[in-house]
C-alpha cells in the first residue's frame, strides 16, 4: 500500500526529526524504559502509523477533519505524524510528566520548522482512562482515540459509555487478535517495519448509541 508523494516526505521529515530528537534525549534515558504509569514507552514506527492511517482515510473509517486522541502520547509522534501528515487537529494524552514535556518541545519545535502548519496540537498531562482529564477538552468531542500498547481497556469501556455513535478506535499492537467487547472491529491491517516486525492495527468503531449492555445468556 503505496502513501502519496506529499506524505512521502512529509514522513521523512518527521523520521528524521524524531531520530535526531531521540538521539538527543538518549542520556536522560527517556526511550525504553518503564514510564511513571508503569507502562514502558516504545514508540510506535511512524512509516507502519502512517500507512495504517492512510488506508483508514481511503476506507473513509477516519475523518481528517475531527479531533483525534493519541491515548498515552509519550513523545508526541502520533500527534506530530497526524497533524502534519493528515492535517487532523489532534491532541495527545501521558501520564508521565517528563514525557509530556519532551512532547511539548518535540511539537513546538515542529511549528517552529514548518512541519506542523496551523492544525491545532496540544499535549495534556494526566490519565486518559479518568474523567478530569477531559476539563478542558470533552471527551464526546473526540472523534478518532489512537492507543498503541497501552491500557486501553478503561479507555475502550469509556468509549462504549460515553462517545457518541461513530467514535473510531484504532488500537495498534504486536498481536493479531483483540477483545472489546461492544466496540464492533471493522479491519484489521497488518503491516510490517522495516525491520521486519509485524505489527496489527485494528479498527473498532462504536455502532450503538448511549451505554452498550451486554446481552444476558
Ligand atoms: C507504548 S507507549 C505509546 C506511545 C505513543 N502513543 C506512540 O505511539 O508512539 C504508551 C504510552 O502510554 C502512556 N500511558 C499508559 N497508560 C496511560 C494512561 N492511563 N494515561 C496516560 N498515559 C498513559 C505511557 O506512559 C507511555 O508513554
Amino acid at each position: 500500500m503505496a502513501v502519496s508523494l506529499y506524505m512521502e516526505s512529509c514522513l521523512q521529515k518527521l523520521v528524521s526529526y524524531f531520530d535526531k530528537a531521540e538521539t538527543r534525549i538518549k542520556n536522560q534515558n527517556i526511550y525504553n524504559r518503564l514510564t511513571a504509569i508503569g507502562q514502558p514507552f516504545v514508540a510506535s514506527d511512524l512509516r507502519i502509523a502512517a500507512k495504517g492511517l492512510h488506508k483508514l482515510k481511503l476506507s473513509g473509517l477516519l475523518d481528517c477533519s475531527k479531533l483525534l486522541c493519541d491515548a498515552g502520547s509519550a513523545d508526541g509522534r502520533i500527534v506530530a505524524l497526524a497533524t502534519s501528515c493528515f492535517g487532523i487537529p489532534s491532541l495527545g494524552i501521558e501520564y508521565d510528566p517528563r514525557l509530556v514535556n519532551v512532547a511539548r518541545q518535540n511539537i513546538g519545535r515542529l511549528q517552529a520548522m514548518g512541519i506542523i502548519r496551523k492544525v491545532p496540537a496540544s499535549i495534556i498531562q494526566g490519565n486518559f482512562c479518568r474523567d478530569h482529564t477531559y476539563r478542558n477538552v470533552h471527551f464526546q468531542e473526540i472523534a478518532t482515540f489512537y492507543c498503541f500498547e497501552s491500557n486501553s481497556y478503561c479507555l475502550a469501556n469509556k468509549i462504549i459509555k460515553e462517545s457518541p455513535k461513530g467514535t473510531l478506535f484504532v488500537y495498534c499492537s504486536q498481536n493479531s487478535t483483540t477483545n472489546f467487547e461492544g466496540l464492533k472491529k471493522l479491519m484489521t491491517l497488518s503491516l510490517e517495519s522495516d525491520s521486519k516486525k509485524s505489527y496489527y492495527i485494528h479498527a473498532l468503531m462504536k455502532t450503538h448509541r448511549g451505554p452498550f449492555v451486554p446481552l444476558q445468556h
